[in-house]
């Protein structure tokens, strides 16, 4: 699916959908039109962690609470930058989750400027984000933004 309808179709399910299934909604969303979005999560800040909320993938990753500081996801929420990792083998700081992860793009989700939670999406295929997929997300994370407290 092209960027723009999807960018519709997710401010369609924020501004229909029920508050609690909300980022539910936008995860399977984007892991069902997605075909490189191989795993999808939302991440939310808590105190100095992240912990783990809504996810869809064909299995469950054992990072489900990640000190601020650890990891790609770590580091995103200490920074408030998108992080895109083109090679997790060859990044230092990557947690391991899924051995056919081959890439990965993390998108803070903030709210005046603080990070509170983010996007985290693993590929199966080798170098698969770019500047188009920054610029979605980044908008999604804006949207989302508000369902999160
Ligand atoms: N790879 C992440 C951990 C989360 S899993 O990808 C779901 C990281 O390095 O922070």
């Amino acid at each position: 699916m092209d960027y723009m309808l999807a960018e519709k179709k997710i401010r369609d399910i924020v501004s229909k959908g029920d508050g609690s299934r909300i980022l539910a909604g936008v995860v399977d969303f984007l892991y069902e039109n997605f075909d490189k979005y191989s795993w999808v999560g939302i991440y939310i800040v808590e105190g100095n962690d992240l912990l783990l909320g809504p996810w869809k993938g064909e299995q469950a990753t054992e990072h489900t609470r990640i000190p601020i500081g650890r990891g790609i996801c770590g580091s995103a929420a200490e920074t408030g930058k998108t992080e895109i990792i083109a090679d997790v083998s060859q990044d230092e700081r990557y947690l391991s989750c899924f051995i056919s992860t081959q890439s990965e793009i993390v998108v803070p989700i903030k709210k005046n400027d603080t990070v509170i939670g983010e996007i985290d999406i693993d590929s199966d295929i080798p170098n698969a984000f770019d500047k188009g997929d920054v610029v979605f997300l980044e908008k999604i994370a804006d949207e989302i933004s508000v369902f999160i407290s």
